[in-house]
């Protein structure tokens, strides 16, 4: 399998923060990869790293087989980048957007034309080529980003934050349109901070305070740190459990979903000290079981505290 991204040691700081922090990780070509984290964890700064559109203070980076420093034409034109900020013109139709990213790119009219009518398919927009781009609902405007960002027909497409602030039916019409391009043979990198989109990856760098802390596929991750010792109480009074289980410090966390807590008991003989708070706080019908991590859980255990929590 061949790599489509490789970085060694990229780093980026600005002055004396450091936003980017010696991340190293392989993707490989065809994949669809999830740049996961919290809103300044460095996935942005990253993204543009590997884009050639902001310079490592240190590291390596090869982005499809070029040399970001030092071949920065080539990587250019094996990429799409579609910008976190709005990257397409407000005051241009969506026409006009098209075939103004149609001739930055370079693109012949009859490759134009093809992807035109490519881009008003896959972005829902017929019969909305004359409106103003400012006046269409955020969900199509990221859709025709996309579209404008991958006229081209790129080998590597990075979407940064594209799902952000749009509704969940929107959300999945997107992560069609990436899957769509994915069965094309691109390898697409996305940017999100919502942590439920890891299931749309086929691989996910979770990232928090310029580190990746978690890097693999969600099955493989899940596998990895299956045995984090996370338990579920089933009760019919999960308030009470939970104001019970807060109290003891050996529980790093809780938190209540529907009717079970779930909890993080890292001591030893997790159960029995368990069953013991609950039949010492006279919770009548509670069971508890050892619960699967979600990678919800495993990002939050990965990145409590400074980040370097350690597992199994
Ligand atoms: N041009 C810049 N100058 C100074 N700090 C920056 C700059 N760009 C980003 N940062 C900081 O770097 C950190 C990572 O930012 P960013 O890569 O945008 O994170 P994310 O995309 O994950 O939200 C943040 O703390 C942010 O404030
Ligand atoms: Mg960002």
């Amino acid at each position: 399998m061949s790599l489509a991204i490789k970085a060694k040691n990229l780093t980026k700081k600005f002055g004396s923060f450091t936003a980017v922090d010696s991340v190293s990780f392989e993707i490989e070509e065809g994949k669809v990869v999830g740049f996961i984290g919290a809103n300044g964890a460095g996935k942005s700064t990253t993204i543009k790293m590997l884009c050639g559109l902001t310079t490592p203070t240190s590291g390596e980076v090869t982005v499809a087989g070029f040399d970001v420093a030092r071949q920065p034409e080539r990587v250019r034109e094996n990429i799409g980048y579609m910008s976190q900020k709005f990257s397409l013109y407000s005051d241009l139709t969506v026409k006009e957007n098209i075939e103004f990213y149609g001739g930055v790119y370079g693109l012949g009219n009859t490759e134009l034309r093809d992807r035109f009518s490519w881009v008003i398919e896959v972005a829902d927009l017929r019969g909305k080529e004359g409106l103003l781009t400012r006046d269409l609902p955020l969900g199509w405007r990221q859709r025709l980003a996309l579209g404008c960002a991958v006229l081209h027909h790129p080998r590597i497409v990075f979407l940064d934050e594209p799902t952000s602030g749009v509704d969940p039916v929107v959300r999945d019409k997107f992560w069609q349109l990436i899957g769509q391009l994915s069965e094309e043979g691109a390898t697409i990198i996305v940017t999100t901070h919502h942590l439920e989109e890891a299931e749309f990856c086929e691989s996910i760098l979770m990232m928090h305070l310029g580190k990746i802390v978690v890097n693999g596929s969600p099955e493989g991750i899940r596998r990895e740190y299956s045995n984090l010792p996370l338990f579920e109480i089933e009760t019919s009074e999960p308030l009470n459990v939970f104001n019970i289980v807060e109290r003891e410090e050996w529980i790093s966390d809780a938190a209540i979903y529907g009717d079970n807590v779930h909890v993080y008991a890292e001591t030893t003989e997790p159960m029995a000290k368990l069953e013991d708070v609950m039949k010492k706080n006279g919770v009548a019908k509670y069971r508890i079981v050892k619960a699967s991590p979600t990678l919800e859980d495993i990002f939050v255990n990965r990145t409590r505290g400074t980040g370097t929590a350690s597992h199994v």
